[in-house]
């Protein structure tokens, strides 16, 4: 398996284009089962989460073709063969529950096997289910799979109230609306901007959609949806983990196509923590000068909040913070699991429950770690540019997973990483 190995210690310079979002690209493929007219992704991130969809998709019997390296993908559900999304695939990436809702209102049934995805908790898909209920349909959960029917006539709009904010249940629910017969009233609503990303492109495609963004979000249905083109909207993980760099290295670095509309709660932290985020013309510049950063405390919330998924790369910055941080997960249970990782390069971290306090130390030290998932695998790549000597991470295999071509990206601002393939 690769290894990626680090010899911390050098302050950044340089730029670091941002791609496009994962979440949201894992959103909008599946738009293309609401239709028979093709889909058009542009802006799209080459990762292996995407080739994941691209396999379920196809297995389903949708093209999916990558052009331009892999930038653009050109989709088109014209000849379905399936409604079942088989568990070989789904189990790989909990993302792949998506397809549920727009099968279920375009073809009046689907077969979604339950999934698997990132080791952070629990995570069932019960709202999404109730969502789909609440449209009509029926549904039946047996040998791992949810076997869904939609109402002769198809699915109904109705108020759906969502007991806490899911990202995941108000896409579902959002693309089933689409072609339901009626209103849909979507309320307590995830308002990322990945949810604004799939409205807007579903608009695009014919849909009548309102409020996405905000809480309530109302969706007319219409009969059926045409095909359209649409921009994936830049990552804002992937944003906010390499303004990380330079804040943990120090140095400067600008990142292209950087919003800071994306990540304002996390940029007030970083200011906060005494580390300068400016707009420009182009991006975002994040530099730090000199000395450390300052303790800051965190807790995780649904968007327009602090991201779950900045919070193992804030712990790594937080590490060698002037101070005591505590940092609060709200969103998902088991999500520490790079702290043990952490305190082996020297960090002084203790968990308990849903609450981590991290006590910084001067400099973190190289060690070998294990990726454990994603967001904990690229916490341990920043932990390791600033640590003193060599960091050698495993199971980067997770990575690959959310980040393109990391080591390039960093190692053109001067970072000494490489990618050690297996043999
Ligand atoms: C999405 C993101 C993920 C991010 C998360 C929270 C994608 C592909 N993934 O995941 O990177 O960390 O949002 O910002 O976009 N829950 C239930 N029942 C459900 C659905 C969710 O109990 O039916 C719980 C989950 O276990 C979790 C919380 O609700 O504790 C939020 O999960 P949700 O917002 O649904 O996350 P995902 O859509 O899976």
């Amino acid at each position: 398996m690769d290894q990626i190995h680090i010899t911390g210690g050098t302050p950044l310079t340089g730029t670091i284009p941002i791609a496009g979002a994962k979440n949201a690209c894992l959103t909008l493929m599946p738009a293309t089962l609401l239709t028979d007219q093709p889909l058009t992704l542009t802006n799209a991130p080459r990762l292996s989460d995407i080739r994941t969809m691209t396999q379920l998709l196809g297995s389903l019997g949708a093209e999916v073709s990558a052009l331009n390296e892999g930038r653009v993908l050109a989709l088109s559900s014209h000849d379905i063969d399936t409604l079942r999304a088989d568990y070989d695939i789904v189990r790989k990436m909990r993302a792949s529950i998506l397809v549920l809702g727009p099968m279920l209102a375009r073809f009046g049934q689907a077969e979604v096997s339950l999934p698997g995805g990132c080791a952070i908790g629990a995570r069932p898909v019960d709202l999404h289910l109730r969502a789909l209920e609440a449209m009509g349909a029926t549904l039946d959960l047996r040998d791992g799979y949810v076997h869904a029917t939609a109402p002769a006539g198809g699915l109904r709009g109705a108020v759906v109230e969502f007991p806490f904010v899911s990202v995941g249940a108000t896409e579902n629910a959002l693309m089933a609306a689409t072609l339901a017969v009626g209103t849909t009233v979507l309320k307590n609503a995830a308002r990322e901007p990945e949810i604004v990303d799939l409205a807007q492109c579903l608009r695009k495609m014919g849909a009548r959609i309102e409020g996405e963004g905000t809480p309530t979000i109302t969706i007319e249905g219409v009969t059926a949806l045409g095909g359209a083109t649409h921009p994936v909207v830049t990552d804002r993980i992937e944003l906010g983990t390499y303004m990380l760099a330079p804040a943990i290295t120090g140095g400067s670095v600008e990142l292209l196509g950087g919003r800071l509309d994306l990540v304002a709660a996390f940029a007030e932290k970083l200011d906060a923590a005494g580390v300068s985020v400016e707009e420009t013309p182009t991006g975002l510049r994040v530099s730090r000068k000199n000395g450390r950063v300052r303790a800051v405390d965190v807790v995780t919330e649904p968007f327009p909040g602090f991201p779950t998924d900045l919070q193992a790369q804030m712990m790594a910055l937080l590490c060698t913070a002037e101070g005591t941080s505590v940092l609060e997960e709200r969103i998902f249970e088991n999500r520490f699991m790079h702290a043990p990782e952490l305190i082996r390069m020297g960090a002084r971290i203790d968990v308990h429950g849903g609450t981590a306090t991290v006590t910084g130390v001067p400099r973190l030290k190289g060690a070998p770690v294990m990726a454990t998932d994603l967001r904990a695998s690229v916490s341990l790549i920043l932990a390791g540019l600033a640590a003193e000597g060599e960091t050698v991470v495993s199971r980067v295999y997770h990575l690959d997973r959310g980040y393109e071509r990391v080591e390039e990206k960093l190692g053109n601002c001067g970072a000494k990483i490489e990618r050690v393939r297996a043999a």
